[in-house]
């Protein structure tokens, strides 16, 4: 069967670089009085729990056969009291704990998008959806428990293990020693196994990873896919990244067993040998309830080995996720406000394309030394072939992507030098696809700018013929369109963006394609709204239909990376050129 990119997992196993987890530092930096906190209520927790057992070995040892009936309750009652504070500042600790990771979540998150809105279309253009949401969702989760609980329970773990080793040793130091001598063992065992461990953690992180991302892509091509009827086809797609995201779980939870029997076991015998130089090599001298309380703490003196290394684990792949987050976060932004840069003032609207080489992949140029002049207030069209470069051209003028060579200015400001703000906040732009969010139709037209009244909206509306359908929607403005309008037929939404884009109230416009989804009548009257529109603004409009354009100032044919022809209508006309076959063989139809 076919491979997708959906079949392209991420890069995770990535040398552990602390660089990552020491840049992490920022983000935790912020709650160091919450950290530190939570360490000191994390020890006295830790100190409390570990009292029992030595209250258990004087109970045993001293109180029982002494027949101490007080100190016996007095024994009670401190034990309950060590773990009534144990669990007490146990939690506190994870009431700071949680803040302090969703604080850390928060602050990602944020960082992340608000990067994500800066980005180049270029960088959409070249990754799936799924995949970025993926790193935004998943990871940020991840790696945030790290961060918090993790740092905090690291430290924890190796103070808890110096603690149960004094408490052990001031029980009885050779006992002690026989526990420690476990430690080597579980060390060996541990070495072995973890490393597939994480390995199998990362694999299937990587395959859910695949699997959202292809979950994301069939969701916003479901339509597509029933029309298709590929739904069998796509089930099997489907199936084959669900079978490995479940076989890659198995096997991380299998080697994760793995751990925990052999601790398990290593522990037994631990124990056991410890019964035996207790009672049989040491013999009588040795009192019961040291034994009991040394066998308590054994149990316990594995816990912190085996969180440590779970730890270790943890920081691993928080890492490789970190490297994954900052790797967004440092994405370059291409498009960008170069160091110096100064607003474009309020412009006329001259347009100028100074000999503009552009390519999308850095091979193939989509436009090669491109000139073009337009002054402020003409209206032109751009007309030709598919695939031709019109959408391209108008692209370059909001800057969207950047020109490999020559110059672009707009009233004579080369548009590199000035803030992006000023530039597209000056453009009114319709791109070929409307896209509709979620919220009220009210909403979607205010789109364009944001201080609009309801009056201004409705105005914007009437200029493109769009307020008879929507005064007839059941809420009228207030009508409620869900994530890509699918309630508004397509001629619809297109006049939902048209209205956005005028209210924006631009010195220059961008329509692009945009009158193809309208029927021909509403068309004629939006084009009388428009001409009162357009006067004044420079307008670059994109149609396949000509009708549309007959009356722009000035129509450039697009093709062969350039302007093939260019004039008004009926000069073009008059040339029998490329324009005119194009033109006599719609009419034909
Ligand atoms: N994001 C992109 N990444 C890479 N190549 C692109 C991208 N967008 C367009 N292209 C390529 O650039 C060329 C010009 O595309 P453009 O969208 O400008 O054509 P167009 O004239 O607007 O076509 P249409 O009339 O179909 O809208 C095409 O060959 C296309 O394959
Ligand atoms: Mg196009």
């Amino acid at each position: 069967m076919a491979r997708n990119r959906y079949d392209v997992d991420e890069n995770l196993e990535t040398p552990f670089n602390i660089k990552h987890l020491l840049r992490a530092g920022q983000y935790i930096g912020r709650h160091k009085k919450k950290m530190i906190l939570s360490l000191i209520f994390s020890a006295i927790s830790a100190a409390a729990g570990l009292l029992g057992p030595l209250m258990v070995q004087r109970g045993i040892n001293v109180s029982v056969p002494n027949k101490d009936v007080r100190e016996l309750v007095l024994l009670s009652v401190g034990m309950l009291a060590a773990i009534i504070v144990s669990v007490l500042f146990s939690r506190a600790r994870s009431k700071y704990m949680i803040e302090v990771g969703q604080e850390i979540i928060y602050a990602i998150r944020k960082d992340l998008f608000e990067h994500l809105q800066k980005l180049p279309f270029q960088f959409y253009d070249d990754r799936p959806h799924g995949k970025i949401l993926t790193r935004v969702i998943n990871y940020v989760n991840s790696v945030s428990d790290a961060l918090s609980n993790g740092i905090i329970n690291f430290v924890l773990e190796i103070f808890n293990l110096v603690l149960i080793a004094i408490f052990m040793f001031i029980c009885d130091v050779r006992l002690s020693l026989v526990v420690i001598a476990g430690v080597p063992l579980l060390v060996v065992v541990v070495m072995l196994v973890k490393p597939a461990q994480r390995r199998a953690w990362q694999a299937n992180s990587n395959k859910n990873s695949n699997l959202n991302a292809y979950l994301h892509e069939s969701l916003d091509g479901m339509k597509i896919t029933q029309a298709f009827v590929r739904e069998e086809e796509n089930a099997k797609i489907y199936e084959r990244l669900n079978t490995a995201a479940v076989k890659t779980w198995m096997k991380a939870q299998y080697t994760s067993n793995l751990i925990w029997l052999s601790v398990d076991n290593i522990s037994t015998w631990v124990v056991g040998a410890m019964y035996i130089v207790g009672l049989v090599m040491l013999g009588p001298a040795m009192q019961i309830g040291t034994i009991i309380a040394i066998s308590s703490y054994a149990w316990r003196f594995w816990q912190p080995i085996l969180s440590l290394s779970n730890l270790y684990n943890t920081f691993i792949n928080a890492v490789a996720y970190l490297e994954r987050i900052f790797e967004m976060i440092d994405e370059p932004v291409t498009v960008d406000d170069v160091p110096g840069a100064v607003d474009l003032p309020p412009i006329q609207g001259r347009v100028t394309f100074e000999d503009v080489t552009f390519s999308y992949d850095g091979k193939v140029n989509v436009l090669e030394h491109f000139n073009l002049d337009v002054q402020p207030g003409e209206s032109i069209a751009l007309v030709g072939p598919t695939g031709a470069g019109k959408t391209t051209v108008v692209n370059l003028i909001s800057r969207f992507y950047n020109i490999n060579e020559g110059r672009l200015l707009l009233d004579g400001h080369d548009i590199s030098q000035v803030t992006l703000h000023s530039l597209r906040s000056q453009m009114g732009i319709m791109l070929q696809d409307s896209f509709i969010f979620s919220g009220t139709i009210m909403d979607n037209i205010r789109y364009g700018r944001l201080d609009a009244t309801d009056e201004e909206v409705m105005a914007a509306a009437k200029t493109v013929c769009a307020h008879e359908f929507i005064s007839q929607m059941e809420d009228g403005y207030f009508t409620q369109v869900n994530e890509r309008g699918s309630r508004l037929s397509q001629g619809q939404r297109q006049l939902v963006a048209f209205a956005r884009t005028l209210l924006s109230d631009p010195k220059i416009l961008v329509l692009d394609e945009a009158t193809s989804s309208i029927d021909a009548k509403t068309e004629r009257m939006v084009q009388q709204g428009l001409e009162a529109l357009l006067k004044g603004r420079t307008s670059f409009v994109i149609a396949h239909r000509l009708s549309t354009i007959k009356n722009s100032d000035r129509i450039l044919f697009i093709s062969d990376k350039g302007i093939a022809e260019a004039g008004k209508h009926d000069e073009l006309l008059a040339r029998k050129g490329k324009y005119y076959h194009l033109y006599t063989a719609q009419v034909e139809d």
